[in-house]
């Protein structure tokens, strides 16, 4: 049982302000009510006084996205994006029921108090309901499936109905780089894998290239079930996107190039991956992340949200070596996709952060520039991991740009 089942909630008039639709506060309130719902059809309304603790709220951040008005039924997906000791966060979405739009997104801290206010530890029975503590940064609430391809089992992340959506990610990261964006395309098939070698996938010796990986994300559409998808590809996810576009055009229904380059290694970059692996060898993953990780985030990433950093941080130290050494050798060996482009078919976003240091603004406009009809835009604050940076604006112009394709 989760302690938060999805609920509807119907918005009422006097819910509504001097416009006639419901503002941040009001989603507040609204929020506040479908979490009572919740827990009134799951444990129980008094599940926190049963324990002697009280959940008390220390942050609330509600993004509007789209007018709700009286008599509009609004669907609540609770997720428990983080448990801590003695906090947790949860994850809100609304869509509207009648036709899917997405309304508003909200991300609430709560740190469980006792009877004068001291932050006291989350009780047994609802860490229980709350779920596993989470470590790294994983992505909760969906079906992880395991795929056998190639010599590798994958663990891929399927959430949702609608049109799918395949999240691929960059080098040396996994999965949970798309944690936000998962939950909040709530009315999208959301499926996200890691890499062999990455995350929770099994992770060969040799054998690795960005054909293999590309014909690894068609062993992960076949086993969820999808013929087409639209394909989000963030940095080495959107060389394996060109390599899939090459090998299995008739599979992309769309495309995202996230922080990505159709160029090839120069000869200085592929020296520099020899050197990234012999590090990775020689030192293991931590060393690899302090490595990377000045380059990889924007300066007001690196110093106003320090639990980004960590993440990034514990994601890339958490790679086996093998998987960063195969992952390199396939950087390293990639082909020149610059030739694609101007051939590409289907309706194509370019988006990057504005501060991404490893593929430029004026590096990814320029790609855009020759992909016909394709659209170009930048996240602000953001580095080279614009959807774990700056979550809500990322997935607000995926949002954008999926909503156009249905
Ligand atoms: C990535 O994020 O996938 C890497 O930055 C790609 C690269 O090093 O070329």
């Amino acid at each position: 049982m989760t302690a938060f089942p999805t609920v509807d909630c119907t918005v009422y008039p006097y819910e509504c302000d001097a416009f006639g639709h419901l503002n941040e506060a009001a989603f507040l309130a609204l929020f506040e009510r479908a979490r009572w719902e919740s827990l009134a059809r799951g444990p129980g309304m008094d599940v926190f006084r049963r324990s002697g603790v009280w959940p008390a709220v220390r942050k609330a951040i509600i993004e509007y996205r789209a007018g709700a008005y009286p008599g509009d039924v609004l669907r609540v997906e609770t997720l428990v994006t983080h448990r801590g000791t003695t906090s947790f966060t949860l994850k809100h979405v609304a869509t509207r029921v009648g036709d899917g739009v997405l309304i508003s997104e909200a991300e609430l801290v709560f740190v469980c108090i006792d009877s004068i206010g001291r932050a006291t530890p989350i009780p047994q029975e609802i860490a229980r309901l709350l779920g596993p503590r989470t470590g790294g940064g994983r992505t909760g609430g969906g079906d992880v499936l395991r795929v056998e391809t190639g010599g590798a089992v994958l663990a891929v992340e399927v959430r949702g109905e609608g049109l799918p959506v395949l999240f691929v990610h960059g080098f040396p990261f996994d999965r949970s780089m798309w944690k936000h964006q998962l939950a909040a395309l709530a009315r999208y098939q959301r499926i996200a894998p890691d890499l062999r070698g990455a995350g929770a996938s099994t992770a060969p010796v040799d054998g690795y290239s960005m054909s293999r990986y590309a014909d690894d994300l068609v062993a992960v559409l076949d086993a969820a079930g999808v013929d087409r998808a639209v394909v989000c590809g963030l940095s080495m996810g959107g060389y394996v996107t060109f390599e899939l576009l090459r090998r299995h055009p008739d599979r992309v229904h769309a495309l995202i190039l996230c922080d990505t380059k159709a160029e090839a290694d120069s000869p200085q970059a592929r020296h520099g991956r020899d050197e990234l692996a012999a590090l990775a060898e020689r030192a293991g993953a931590t060393a690899v992340a302090e490595r990377l990780l000045p380059e990889l985030l924007a300066p007001a990433t690196h110093t106003a949200q320090p639990e980004v950093v960590q993440q990034v941080k514990a994601m890339i130290a958490g790679t086996s070596v093998a998987g960063l050494v195969g992952a390199l050798h396939a950087l390293r060996d990639r082909p020149d996709s610059t030739a694609l482009l101007p051939q590409i078919r289907v309706p194509t976003l370019v988006l990057g952060g504005a501060d991404d240091q490893i593929a430029p603004p004026a590096v990814m406009q320029a790609m855009a520039a020759v992909i016909p009809g394709s659209q170009f835009a930048t996240v602000p604050s953001a580095g080279h991991l614009a959807p774990l940076e700056q979550p809500l604006a990322t997935s607000r112009r995926l949002a954008d740009f999926l909503g156009a394709l249905a």
